[in-house]
């Protein structure tokens, strides 16, 4: 059995930094779930489809191209804005749900453990992950943040545009009825609206190292 960290929140809110390091500390593998919703919206866009047809989102599930995972196309406000519109429909997430389940149980690299970072992890995808998180932040820092990243990237983002649609997703992400963004009954919260992210990264490994030695020691014996 590999040892599953959860690592779900709001949009922007630092999830996928911390999850990459998590994985880095433990030297697990990574998964960003976002950026299979990602890859559905610009399947979606590419084919010329509607994101608010499910019969477009659905064939666009099916057909995802992991190839392009790290294709800075799939990073724009939009298309975050589009991945929250194609994940309300069920079959979309059902499509993508034996990759997340996969990935966890047999993670790549024939590493120890995955780390998972999305909206449904610890509820959905991996109700039993041994170390749940629940990222979260104010939407005004949350927004700069994304500001900031986007302007790195050589973008021109406006930051108040930004925040209407980080709060626009977010209401969409926690009202949808199937996988809503929420929180785990059993996961830790931590807000990094007044933490860098070495703070943050300190503050989230305080929180899952316990249970996440716990479970290699018993991975350990068998
Ligand atoms: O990086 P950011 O937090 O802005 O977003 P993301 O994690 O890339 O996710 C983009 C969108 O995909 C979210 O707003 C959700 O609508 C959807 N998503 C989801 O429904 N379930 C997941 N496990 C991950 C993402």
């Amino acid at each position: 059995m590999s040892v599953v960290i959860a690592v779900d929140g709001t949009a922007a809110s630092g999830k996928g930094t911390l999850a990459t390091k998590l994985a880095e500390h433990f030297d697990f593998a990574h998964l960003d779930s976002g950026s299979l919703y990602r890859l559905v919206a610009l399947g979606v866009v590419d084919a010329g489809g509607d994101p608010n047809r499910e019969a477009d989102a659905v064939r666009a599930a099916q057909a995802i191209d992991h190839r392009r995972a790290s294709d800075p196309a799939i990073r724009t406000a939009e298309m975050g804005r589009v991945a929250s519109l194609v994940s309300v429909f069920p079959a979309v997430r059902a499509a993508l749900l034996q990759y997340q389940r996969h990935f966890a149980a047999h993670p790549p690299g024939g590493e120890k453990g995955a780390v998972i970072d999305g909206r449904d992890i610890g509820t959905i995808v991996c109700p039993d992950a041994d170390a749940k998180l629940f990222v979260d932040a104010a939407p005004d820092v949350r927004a700069h943040r994304r500001w900031l990243e986007l302007k790195a990237a050589g973008a021109a983002p406006d930051e108040a545009a930004l925040l209407a649609e980080i709060r626009e997703r977010d209401r969409r992400d926690r009202e949808r009825p199937i996988a809503p963004l929420k929180q785990a009954a059993d996961a830790a919260l931590l807000d990094t609206t007044h933490l860098d992210i070495d703070a943050a990264f300190a503050a989230a490994l305080a929180l899952v190292r316990p249970r996440v030695e716990a479970a290699l020691r018993a991975q350990a014996k068998g």
